[in-house]
């Protein structure tokens, strides 16, 4: 049975192992370190104890973050990405959170589509937002109103 459990810190390296396979731009230990130490949710996509996707939200005053999600390499395109998505969103309603923003880059199609397949809506732009390979990228900023989205997977 695939789960999303909380997210361990001893299950920090295999997340970063396995986000670096899955994106040319993976956040870093430290950066889930720093993340699980705010208090942030860290949530990981799990089969027995194979490790499938992590993602990690922020949650405060009626609002949520979607900071980070991946899914490894090799599970990618078999609807696990959209399973996570949504337990992050339900997590964040248990959190009190009505509402979930993130960021993503502008190049990245795939997972916009996923985030619009959820009900996410684009609110706006962030010009030369992220790092890139050669040059800066926008950020499409999105926001999900969490009381109408259907959230059963
Ligand atoms: C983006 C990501 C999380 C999607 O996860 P996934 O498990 O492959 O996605 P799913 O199989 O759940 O697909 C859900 C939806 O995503 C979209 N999608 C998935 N693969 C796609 C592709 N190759 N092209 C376009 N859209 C795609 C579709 O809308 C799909 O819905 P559908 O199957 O009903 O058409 C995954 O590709 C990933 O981890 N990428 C690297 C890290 C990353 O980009 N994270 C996002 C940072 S903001």
């Amino acid at each position: 049975m695939i789960v999303v459990k909380p997210l361990m810190r001893r299950q920090i390296p295999d997340v970063v192992a396995l986000e670096r396979e899955a994106t040319a731009f993976p956040w870093t230990e430290k950066m889930y370190t720093d993340s699980l130490d705010a208090g942030y949710w860290g949530g990981g996509l799990c089969e027995g104890t194979q490790l499938l996707g992590v993602a990690m939200v922020s949650s405060g005053v009626g609002e949520s973050h979607l900071l980070n999600m991946c899914i490894g390499l090799d599970q990618q395109g078999r609807g696990l990405g959209r399973l996570l998505l949504r337990g992050a969103c339900r997590r964040a309603l248990e959190m009190g959170a009505d509402k979930m923003f993130l960021e993503v880059r502008a190049g990245n199609g795939r997972a916009i589509s996923l985030y619009r397949s959820v009900g996410f809506r684009q609110i706006g732009i962030r010009k030369d937002y992220y790092p890139g390979v050669l040059n800066r990228e926008d950020a499409v900023c999105m926001a999900l109103n969490l009381l109408e989205c259907t959230l059963e997977c």
